[in-house]
Order: structure tokens, then C-alpha cells, then sequence
């Protein structure tokens, strides 16, 4: 009998996304006073903050949430809007173009599945991780850092130049810990594949070792790309035990520092820390690789949106001590990438609490804070909101690029080498292919 009634639940789950069933908004939210409210709707898991610029968030709110959230908003005085009436049809148009894409890219004869300039599945992420092994040599080591809930592996990609003797500063730059935020793992594997292709990135080699996570949460990325309904999804895809109710726990709110500052303890929420800091797979795994590298002089982690390089803390306003270094090395990266998209692509530089609100129990802070990172940042991609996640397979060749000359920038000058890049970006064909 149960059985009958799970399969009709399904079944129902599936018409619904053929058939006109509305799926949740996307409401605007306005400074000030939006974060207090939000962090404690949030913790609720009544709404699910998407973004923030200094001016507004934007929000998803679920239908059966829209009486509650409006009214906690408006005794807190807080401006809102609905933006988008509905999400669903806007996820409906970017799967379709994605089909597109698939079934053109698998008529020709690739070597390597990624183009960079549409957004790719697990699947084609880790055929791009096996060719580059192959292809790269003694200059490629791939390990296993997890085995997640769902079988899958944490991959974390190791390229180094054995023939240059360094000394060598250390790099470790982070993907895909959120599964919707796809741009994020594009420009990881960007990343990944000029290091090993092109020429203007070996001098880079001969003075860092660089530590390469595409997709630090494989099943929560999946998922992500399985149905219009999951396209939003943020963390892992943890059972937690609440008869399969509320799935997930949010891997950047999971690292054993400040744990639980401006995090949930509601399987609920979106932003659950989990039942204990390093409770997953993934973050433990991790976590145990960053520590045996030792040293690490530079982390990154990619997230997106909202164009901001944001530096510690997370869990305090109070700025750590060598901050002015921080927005320094920062101010590389915002510059490069102005230059580079031609004035177009502006990032706002600062202190991830200040900027954001207090949050922790995340990498960045983890590193900064345990690991002694000096140089820990977290860079919210393009764009600044107007499509947010669902942003234009379009903008993904430009995007990739213009980060990549940020990234390349700030190495070099941490290791004073390499010029910082001058040139208007290109299409991605013209470099890699032509
Ligand atoms: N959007 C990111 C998140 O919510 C920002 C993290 C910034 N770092 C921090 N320690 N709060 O996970
Ligand atoms: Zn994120």
C-alpha cells in the first residue's frame, strides 16, 4: 500500500513539471535590515537566500512560504518585491539549450568533453579530469579526497611541473561546493586546462604547485542537473534521516571552525551545518588532504553570485590582521578582471561578515583560521543578480576567461612572476583551438 502511494507521489512529482504546477518566486529584498530577517527565515527553512549585493538579496521563496516571509518582512520593515513570478519556466529554457548542446557536441569527434562555453554535467567533468591525467603527464596527479553518500568521488587534481626545482608557493582553489552555482566548477576546470595547455600559464608552474577541486560536492552537483525542481539545490544530498523529508547538509557550513555561526540546525534549512562540524564525507576528506599538503599560501574557493572576492572573517565584523594584504592581493584580482572584460565585469572587494553577514563554519574561514592560510578568499562569480545562477551559457566562455586572468594575476604577483594580463578577453576558441 505505501508503495502504491510512493509511486503516485512520483508520478505526480513528474507530471508536475510538464503540466503548468507554479514553482517558487524569486523575491527582491532591500537594505537595510535584510540580513538579521533573512538569516532567521532562512534558519526556518522558509526562505532560501540566493545572493546579496550591498543593496538587496534576492530570495526563492516556495508558494506555500509567500504569506509568512511577506509578513516576517514587513514587521521588520524590510522592503521586498516579487521578481520572478515563477522560476520554473526560466530553468524549463536553460535545459533546453542545454539538450541543444549535448546532442551537437556528441556528433562530433572531441577528445575532451568540455568547451566552455555551456555548462557540463558530472559526467563530462570527470572525462575531462581522466583526459587531462592522460594527457598531462608526470605534470598531473589526480587523488580521492571522499567517497560521498552517493558513491561518488571528491576529486582533487594536483598539477605541478616536476622539472622546475622551486621553491614553489602553494595553491588550492575550490569548486562546486554549492551545487547550483555552476559557474563555479566551469572556471575551476578552466583553470585546470590552461594550466596544462597553455604556454602562458607554465611560468606559473615553475614557481606553484596547484591543487585543483572541480566539484567538491559531486552528488549535490548532479542532482542539480536532474530536474527543473532540483536545479536550485545547494547542499549535499545527505539522508538525514527525517524519512527522506529534508535532504542535505550545507558543506560550507560544515568545517570544524565557528561552526554554527549563522548557520541552521534545521535539516530543513538550506543552510544546515549538519549534525556535527566535519560530519561529511566531503568536507572531512578535504579537510584531511588540505592539512597533509601543509603550507598552503593561497586559497581560493568559487562560489557565485554576486562579482565579490571576499576575504575573512566570515564569523566576526572585526578584521583579521593582515587585511590590508588581503584586499591588496584582492585588488590584483578585481583589477585584472575589470581590464579584461573591457570595464564590463566590476568586483566589489571586502570582509565576507561585514559585506555578507555572519556566517561560518565555512572553507574559508576554516583554512584561514586553522589551517593559517595567509591568503583565503571567497570569489562570488558574475553575475550580480539579474539571472543569478541561471546565468546565459553565453556568458560562460567570457566569464571563465576573464576569471582566469584574475587568478593567474594574483599568483604571480604572490610568487613575483608573470605580467598581469592587458588584453581584452577573446572568444575561448581562438586560444585554445586556433
Ligand atoms: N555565499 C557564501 C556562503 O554563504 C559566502 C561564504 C563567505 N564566507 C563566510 N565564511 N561566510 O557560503
Ligand atoms: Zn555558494
Amino acid at each position: 500500500m505505501w508503495c502504491v502511494v510512493v509511486v503516485c507521489v512520483a508520478l505526480a512529482a513528474a507530471a508536475s513539471s510538464v503540466t503548468a504546477e507554479a514553482g517558487p518566486q524569486v523575491w527582491r529584498v532591500e537594505a537595510p535590515g535584510h540580513h538579521i530577517v533573512l538569516r532567521s527565515l532562512e534558519n526556518e527553512g522558509l526562505v532560501d537566500v540566493l545572493g546579496s549585493v550591498t543593496s538587496h538579496s534576492k530570495v526563492l521563496v516556495e508558494r506555500s512560504a509567500k504569506e509568512r516571509v511577506s509578513r516576517a518582512l514587513s514587521e521588520a520593515q524590510v522592503e521586498h518585491k516579487v521578481e520572478v513570478e515563477d522560476v520554473l519556466p526560466l530553468i524549463e529554457q536553460e535545459r533546453q539549450h542545454i539538450r541543444h548542446k549535448r546532442s551537437t557536441r556528441f556528433t562530433q569527434n572531441v577528445a575532451q568533453p568540455m568547451d566552455w562555453t555551456s555548462f557540463h554535467d558530472l559526467d563530462d567533468i570527470e572525462g575531462f579530469i581522466g583526459w587531462l591525467n592522460a594527457t598531462g603527464g608526470p605534470f598531473v596527479q589526480v587523488a580521492n579526497a571522499a567517497t560521498t553518500q552517493e558513491g561518488h568521488k571528491v576529486l582533487v587534481v594536483r598539477i605541478t611541473d616536476p622539472n622546475s626545482p622551486g621553491p614553489k608557493k602553494k595553491v588550492w582553489i575550490e569548486g562546486g561546493i554549492h551545487a547550483r552555482e555552476w559557474i563555479s566548477p566551469a572556471v575551476t576546470s578552466y583553470i585546470m586546462y590552461q594550466l596544462v595547455t597553455n604556454p602562458a600559464w607554465q611560468e606559473l608552474l615553475q614557481v606553484a604547485d596547484w591543487y585543483m577541486v572541480p566539484v567538491a560536492n559531486p552528488d549535490g552537483y548532479e542532482f542539480s542537473f536532474s530536474s527543473p525542481r532540483a536545479r536550485m539545490w545547494r547542499k549535499n544530498r545527505r539522508n538525514n534521516g527525517n524519512s527522506g523529508q529534508c535532504r542535505g547538509v550545507d558543506l560550507n557550513r560544515n568545517w570544524d571552525f565557528k561552526w554554527g555561526v549563522g548557520a541552521s540546525n534545521n535539516p530543513c534549512s538550506e543552510t544546515y551545518m549538519g549534525p556535527l562540524a566535519f560530519s561529511e564525507p566531503e568536507t572531512r576528506g578535504l579537510q584531511f588532504l588540505m592539512s597533509s599538503v601543509r603550507d598552503i599560501d593561497l586559497f581560493i574557493t568559487f562560489h557565485s553570485f554576486g562579482q565579490t572576492i571576499l576575504y575573512p572573517w566570515g564569523w566576526t565584523r572585526t578584521a583579521p590582521a593582515n587585511s590590508r594584504q588581503l584586499k591588496r592581493l584582492a585588488k590584483k584580482f578585481a583589477d585584472t578582471v575589470r581590464e579584461v572584460s573591457g570595464g564590463s565585469t566590476d568586483y566589489e572587494i571586502g570582509g565576507s561578515g561585514p559585506l555578507y553577514g555572519l556566517a561560518s563554519g565555512a572553507t574559508d574561514d576554516w583554512t584561514y583560521g586553522v589551517l593559517g592560510v595567509p591568503y583565503s578568499y571567497t570569489i562570488e562569480l558574475p553575475d550580480q543578480g539579474t539571472y543569478g545562477f541561471l546565468l546565459p551559457e553565453n556568458r560562460v566562455s567570457s566569464t571563465v576567461m576573464e576569471t582566469a586572468a584574475g587568478v593567474h594575476c594574483m599568483v604571480g604577483f604572490l610568487a613575483n612572476a608573470g605580467q598581469c594580463a592587458r588584453r581584452r578577453a577573446r572568444n575561448p576558441h581562438n586560444r585554445i583551438f586556433g
